[in-house]
């Protein structure tokens, strides 16, 4: 595990990034950023259900990958329920399809075979010190492989999670919605022993896909008139929107790895409730704690983030098809 911050930007070689994720209208905008910028390199995406069933997250994952041009991305399957509890569906928020209002064609790939698990395992191990883990949905196969390699915990160049709040959730009161879908999951991550950098509520609903920055993705061709603005425009419960702008919670994430000057973080110890009827899935953060497990991201410039996200979406090709039809931002 890296020793200092761990995470750095600027002309290094591109940062080797596994994302784990269940698109999800977030997680298809964090796999174009992904596949756009060019400070990233994602060596596979492995699915988990979560905002949807696993079917579709992997057919989500897989269909971006291919309308992003990278179809060449391996794209593996994962849990499709969390270790204890009963599967939660957030298609009220995400749609039924997961992509919201975005109809991209099916993927000309297949999802590789094999599991998340194993292919986590087998590639973090193959490349000690290279791999940055990026999760972005709930944190079941993170889980599972740390309980079964545990050496992963030692071998990735970093980790970091869209999920948590150091304040109140999304999902209830306390708990956001990926820790809530799988609390006992997302305990054993952060009890895992690496530092867990952790993008969560407090930090992601500060990029907020404005009408000025929806004006911008309008002008990115059929990347922005058939994903992006579909995708945001398909978001369907408010309770996240009261200003009516969606957040983009999964792409701070990538762009902690990517930028990550552009963040505010501090070192935090951070325990997940499992237990409570009213509070399971809560993270609980203490910036006083001895003995940080976690780095908390609390602020972004919204404006420096926005530049990085729309410079890294003009850079795919897609973006530079004219739209068919005019896109609605
Ligand atoms: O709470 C936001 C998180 O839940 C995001 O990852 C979104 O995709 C959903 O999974
Ligand atoms: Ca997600």
């Amino acid at each position: 595990m890296s020793t200092g911050s761990g995470i750095t930007g600027g002309a290094a070689p591109p940062r080797q990034v596994i994302l784990d994720c269940d698109p999800g209208i977030d997680d298809a905008m964090a796999i174009a950023f992904g596949c756009g910028h060019p400070a990233l390199e994602l060596r596979g995406i492995t699915t988990v259900a979560g905002n949807v069933s696993l079917e579709l997250t992997t057919a989500n994952a897989l269909a971006v990958l291919d309308f992003a041009g990278r179809g060449d991305i391996p794209v593996v399957a994962g849990s499709p329920a969390p270790l204890l509890r009963p599967v939660l569906d957030g298609a009220d928020v995400h749609g039924e399809s997961g992509l919201g209002g975005a109809r991209l064609p099916p993927a000309g790939q297949r999802a590789r075979a094999g599991h998340a698990v194993d292919f986590l395992i087998e590639t973090i191990g193959s490349a000690p010190g290279e791999i940055v883990l990026v999760a972005t949905g709930p944190l079941t196969n993170i889980a599972l492989a740390v309980r079964r390699e545990p050496r992963i915990v030692s071998q990735v160049a970093d980790f970091v999670i869209m999920g948590g709040s150091a304040g109140r959730g999304n999902i209830t009161p306390a708990a956001e919605f990926n820790i809530f879908w799988d609390p006992e999951a997302a305990a054993v991550v952060f009890g895992a022993g690496w530092r867990v950098t952790m993008a969560g509520l407090d930090v992601t609903l500060q990029a907020l896909a404005t009408a000025e920055v929806r004006e911008r993705m309008a002008g990115l061709g059929r990347l922005g008139s058939e994903l992006l603005l579909p995708v945001l425009g398909g978001y369907r419960r408010q309770v996240e929107l009261p200003g009516g702008d969606p957040p983009v919670h999964d792409v701070c994430a990538l762009a902690l790895v990517t930028e990550p000057g552009l963040f505010g973080c501090r070192p935090a110890r951070v325990e997940v409730e499992t237990a409570g009827r009213l509070t399971a899935g809560m993270t609980v953060t203490d910036f006083d704690a001895a003995g940080p497990n976690a780095l908390v991201a609390e602020s972004v410039d919204v404006s420096g983030f926005w530049d990085l996200v729309l410079g890294a979406y003009a850079r795919l090709p897609a973006a530079g098809v004219p739209a068919s039809r005019p896109p609605q931002p």
